[in-house]
């Protein structure tokens, strides 16, 4: 197992032995993170965001800080020479002459592969539109891991927009290495995309449904999503789907007690507020895990730690 130097473009680049080793370094981070560390001391990181971003920029830079190194980067790049007209590869063989590692989130698919090609340094896919986002994923595994105790044996359901939700890709990769059932939950114009059901369904029971209701007295962890408002080609199409799943202290009444209720966030209307105070609802703890996993991923990647 090595992870000094590695790219991070894919969940499918990654085995379950891999996964299990990027949870236990997040745990061995969680005291370091309350002290503060020199571990990555000299080291930079450059966050290039070509797209919004609260938690994942801001988590990977305070990661950063945590370990004793440095971030710099652009959350905008209206102001940077992309603005210019030039292009991804030149941006980032410019960038990797600043840094050690960069984080990119880029509006299109195949964006973090590209960069990986010509970067000399690693590079870790921080959001590629539709298609990945593999660090929320390791995010989302260690916080079931943690308020479960566990992955294998659960029931997990995904729900909301699991075609243009780039989160729910990289879980459903990363949860089929484990022995857990999977039901998919959305409407029909926003099912999850072929080319992940079909990589899922021979290493899991996968189940689609639209109906919610019936999924929920099974459920153990339930993943909600945004309906990605941005991505439809068509806004015609997403005031179809607009608000159609709703998780209120109503909808709870019908669930395990122990339900546990993850959201990569931003949240829209799809979690009431109400909710929030619930000892179900684990979405902020998902938060903090987030720059556990995170400094786990940048001592691994920069060989800080095996
Ligand atoms: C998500 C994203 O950017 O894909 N947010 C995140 O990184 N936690 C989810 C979303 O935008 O809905």
């Amino acid at each position: 197992m090595e992870f000094e130097g590695r790219d991070i473009t894919s969940i499918e680049d990654f085995t379950r032995e891999e996964i299990d080793h990027i949870l236990k370094t997040a745990k061995i981070m969680e005291p370091i993170a309350a002290k503060g560390s020199d571990l990555l001391h000299g080291k930079i990181l450059a966050n290039i965001f070509f797209e919004p971003s609260t938690r994942t920029r801001l988590s990977f830079e305070a990661a950063m800080l945590k370990l004793g190194g440095n971030a710099i980067g652009f959350a905008d790049a209206e102001n940077t020479s992309v603005k210019k007209g030039e292009n991804l590869a030149d941006t980032i063989r410019t960038v990797e002459n600043y840094a050690d590692i960069i984080a990119l989130r880029h509006p299109l698919e195949g964006a973090a592969k590209l960069a990986a090609e010509f970067a000399k340094i690693p590079i870790i896919n921080a959001g590629s539109g539709a298609e990945e986002h593999p660090t929320q994923a390791f995010v989302d595994l260690y916080t079931i891991q943690k308020e479960k105790g566990k992955i294998d044996g659960l029931k997990i359901a995904l729900i909301g927009d699991l075609r243009y939700g780039r989160t729910v890709h990289s879980l459903a990769y990363a949860l089929s290495f484990y022995n857990i059932e999977l039901t998919l939950v959305s409407p029909e114009s926003l099912r999850i995309r072929r080319e992940v059901l079909h990589a899922i369904q021979n290493k899991i029971p996968v189940s689609e449904t639209q109906n919610l209701e019936k999924t929920l007295a099974q459920t153990d962890v339930l993943y909600v999503t945004r309906i990605q408002k941005e991505r439809f080609p068509d806004q015609a199409e997403y005031a179809k789907v607009k608000g159609i799943y709703r998780i209120d202290l109503k909808t709870l009444a019908n669930t395990k007690k122990d339900l546990t209720i993850l959201h990569p966030l931003p949240r829209i209307d799809e979690i009431a507020p109400e909710v929030d105070a619930t000892p179900q609802a684990c979405y902020f703890q998902q938060v903090h895990n987030g720059v556990l996993v995170r400094m786990a991923l940048l001592a691994l990647v920069l060989g800080s730690v095996k």
